[in-house]
């Protein structure tokens, strides 16, 4: 027997309680989001031809002597410092081929924008035909060029694609005899998320905007940092002309557990304007982190000196004016030159990632004084570090409650079991202390980055039933989000994810799901649910919140029963009048192994019914291993 108070609320839900977490770990952006399809679009790669096949120079004398391509750097001063250039013989037609992210994804009956800067030397080359070729060799879409000028010109083209293939490449045949230079050479699907050209790829944003996500916090995680302070993610970098942004290796570029992916890089294309336009797409709140001056400690641990922090608060202050001012200012103005006048409305601003110890603490309180010195409604966010407890976690907890810290990130990356057993975890945290946002968690089914390591219902459920707690401490907790996000099949580095892709498909695994249900149903108020006037932490494999909502004047309940039973439970509405009808929303499957895939992406996903309000408790069977929403209307 359940109770739920309505008569009282307990604190406000945030708005903000169910966001997102975006790195570019796994290709979620350069291969994933980011629609483009060409890999190494400008031969910035530290390698420069790398994803470009010149399937004939060194194996068969054809290419030999049809001619050769070759990187050349103009100068190491630019961003986009490098072309290819190509020398074509005897007529012979020439070929490169670009590889794409583990292939490019292509669509029967989809458009695809193709453009690239090319200056044609001596106007030697008549023709340049662009071909996608999928597995067999067979063109499935095909367009040309013929390039006119000596000076670098813009060339662009739109083609259909006559079959659907998920691993297509690009084959470019140049007809003509002597040198032409290549630069930018891209290719997008015309249909992107809000059919912004050279934008995101649709059905991932869908993914996305369907949470309903309270906020987005980008870039990430490890890649803020870098493994050098060199290699930090710098977003001024990643801001103004798409063709000006410095590529660089990918932070997760490594050798990590099961493979090597030494092709991971960052074009930027997906930058600082693109995030925070993808926030307001998806009506989340922008929360950027940035580097605090510190690399990543798992890797070199570089520190910026205390005395030579100024460039990296600068960029913070940057950042919000970029965000919030006016066009009178430069980074305002940039703002608004890139297509979006209006301010983005930054609220938030994170420092450092998931740094640790007194080095963090002291670059903390140079950041918060600066930024609260200029932009004081700015709410900044701290961090513990990667454990949910030990030393650093409770050094960082006693330091930044001193300093009467806003907002504190913590991460967990633990079993089910912990998930199960901390559900808990807030409920004695103080009221009067910083808020926390749950930044980073995943339940594992085991531990470390590898294949076993699964989005399977046992860790959905589990985070379920912690997520219970998290609601029912909406006091404390004001913001969270499950991590990573996204994964490429083909090519990730860390499991398990929200969000599984390939080139052609998308899904959304258990845990995605447990994700959607919390946000679409957060309420507004929170209210006090209890089982002989405690909590339901796990008692009986029962785990339980309750909020109303007083736009759509709901009482919505949640309830996770972890039992391998089904569970009955009888619940005692108080304070509330109720209408006669209401709904339930199930998530369940019998078997704790059991995930989405893409051959059944919707295996574990929601399930509605009506609900008939009875007269007296409101009675409901919990089904073995599930979560459960219910939703009544009030009168
Ligand atoms: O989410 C993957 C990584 O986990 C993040 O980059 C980092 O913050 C954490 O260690």
């Amino acid at each position: 027997n359940l109770e739920v108070d309505a008569s009282k609320t307990i604190t406000k839900i945030q708005p903000t309680m169910f966001g997102l977490f975006f790195e570019d770990i796994n290709f979620a952006a350069d291969g994933g989001l980011y629609a483009e399809m060409i890999k190494n679009r400008s031969f910035e790669f530290d390698k420069p031809m790398m994803g470009w096949e010149q399937p004939n120079t060194k194996r068969s004398s054809l290419n030999k002597e049809s001619g050769s391509a070759l990187p050349i750097n103009l100068s190491k001063e630019k961003n986009n410092s490098n072309f290819c250039r190509v020398e074509i013989n005897n007529d012979k037609g020439y070929t490169l081929i670009n590889e794409g992210f583990r292939g490019m994804g292509v669509k029967k009956d989809a458009k695809y924008n193709l453009s690239l800067k090319v200056a044609n030397h001596n106007g030697a080359i008549k023709k340049i035909i662009f071909q996608l070729i999928n597995k067999d060799q067979k063109i499935i879409g095909e367009t040309s060029i013929v390039p006119k000028s000596e000076q670098w010109t813009n060339y662009t083209s739109q083609f259909t694609a006559v079959e659907t293939e998920a691993k297509a490449k690009l084959k470019i045949t140049f007809e003509g005899n002597g040198t032409i230079d290549l630069d930018m050479v891209s290719l997008f699907p015309e249909d992107t998320w809000k059919n912004r050209k050279n934008g995101l790829r649709k059905d991932l944003v869908q993914l996305l905007y369907d949470v309903k996500p309270g906020f987005l916090r980008f870039p990430g995680g490890c890649i803020v940092e870098g493994r050098t302070l060199s290699d930090r993610y710098q977003w001024k970098k990643s801001v103004g002309d798409v063709e000006e942004r410095k590529t660089m290796m990918n932070r997760w570029n490594v050798e990590f557990n099961h493979k090597q992916t030494p092709d991971y890089f960052q074009s930027f294309g997906l930058g600082f304007f693109e995030y925070f336009q993808l926030s307001e797409d998806i009506g989340a709140e922008p929360l950027p982190i940035l580097s605090c001056g510190m690399a990543c400690q798992y890797n070199t641990g570089e520190l910026a000196p205390m005395d030579e922090l100024d460039p990296y608060i600068q960029d913070a202050l940057d950042l919000i004016e970029f965000a919030n001012s006016d066009v009178s200012t430069k980074w305002g103005k940039l703002r608004s030159d890139m297509g979006h006048p209006k301010p983005f409305n930054l609220k938030y601003i994170g420092v450092g990632n998931e740094q640790w110890g007194k080095d963090y603490i002291d670059r903390y309180k140079v950041f918060e004084k600066a930024i609260k010195a200029k932009y004081p409604k700015i709410i900044i966010v701290s961090g513990t570090g990667p454990s949910p407890k030990g030393e650093h976690f409770d050094y960082a907890m006693t330091e930044l409650k001193k300093l009467n810290a806003e907002l504190i990130d913590e991460h967990y990356y633990e079993s089910p079991k912990w998930f199960r057993e901390n559900a808990g975890r807030y409920d004695n945290y103080d009221r009067k202390g910083p808020k926390i946002f749950a930044g980073e968690y995943a339940a594992q089914s085991v531990s470390g980055a590898n294949p076993n390591n699964r989005n399977n219902w046992e860790c959905a459920f589990s985070e379920a039933a912690f997520m219970t707690g998290l609601e029912r401490n909406a006091e404390v907790v004001n913001m969270t989000s499950y991590a990573p996000l996204m994964a490429h099949e083909d090519a990730w580095q860390w499991t398990p994810d929200m969000i599984w892709f390939n080139n052609l498909q998308s899904y959304g695994s258990a845990n995605y799901y447990v994700q959607q249900l919390f946000s679409t149903n957060k309420g507004t108020d929170l209210l006090s649910i209890t089982q002989d006037g405690k909590a339901l932490i796990g008692q009986n494999n029962l785990y339980a919140s309750a909020v109303k909502d007083v736009n759509s004047k709901e009482i919505i309940v949640k309830l996770v029963n972890t039992a391998a039973t089904n569970q009955e439970v009888s619940i005692d509405l108080k304070g509330a009048k109720l209408g006669s009808k209401g709904s339930v929303i199930s998530l369940a499957s019998g078997n704790l192994q059991d995930e989405n895939t893409f051959v059944e992406p919707r295996k574990i996903s929601p399930k509605q019914s009506e609900y008939k309000v009875t007269k007296g408790s409101q009675q409901l069977t919990l089904p073995a291993y599930s979560v459960t929403v219910l939703k009544l209307k009030t009168i």
